[in-house]
């Protein structure tokens, strides 16, 4: 199975010259979202993590179900004005835009290890801020994975330079 071939990419989404991956047909498939969590669970085996953070909102269903799979705790990355207690927060620049992440404070226990999860690597910022969002926090990032990584945009090197050691199934 070529989980790409459940990923189309679609032109010209949000903006003019982004290809945007669409996950519904992943998602829609069984077969090929069990294959897609399997092979982000084994790329996860290489990192010693107690939590799993999911970053919002596609990051939340790949997050969740690794999390469900992996028998890990899970903590949520979301997007302003969502979370009802005190929070931290990190601004980051996305391929087309910028935005906040923040998570709940009570969220982790201390000592927390944090492996990050998300559908895409793209420019690298929103994984960059959710790495600064942790370690601000006094939490140890442990690494990121993602499903599909787009490399012409050299997240990696970015990630690489942050020190955040990072994975991805499908590059
Ligand atoms: C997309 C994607 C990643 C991020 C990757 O999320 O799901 O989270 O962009 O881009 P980057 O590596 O350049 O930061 P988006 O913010 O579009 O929102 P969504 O997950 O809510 O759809
Ligand atoms: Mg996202």
């Amino acid at each position: 199975m070529n989980l790409l071939d459940y990923l189309p990419g679609v032109p010209d989404f949000p903006k003019p010259g982004i290809l945007f991956r669409d996950i519904s047909p992943l998602l829609a498939n069984p077969a090929a979202f069990k294959e897609a969590i399997a092979q982000m669970e084994a790329l996860a085996q290489s990192f010693d993590y107690t939590h799993i953070l999911g970053i919002e909102s596609r990051g939340f269903i790949f997050g969740s179900a690794l999390a469900h799979h992996a028998h890990k705790g899970l903590a949520l990355a979301r997007k302003p004005n969502k979370l009802p207690l005190a929070t931290h927060k990190e601004f980051y620049g996305l391929e087309y835009g910028s935005d906040y992440l923040e998570i709940q404070q009570s969220t982790l226990p201390a000592g927390a290890k944090v492996l990050l999860i998300d559908d895409v690597l793209a420019t690298g910022g929103t994984l960059i801020a959710a790495n600064k969002l942790l370690r601000n926090a006094g939490f140890e990032v442990c690494g990121a994975i993602t499903l599909l990584e787009i490399s012409f945009l050299n997240g990696r090197q970015l990630l690489d330079q942050h020190g955040i050691a990072n994975k991805s199934v499908l590059v």
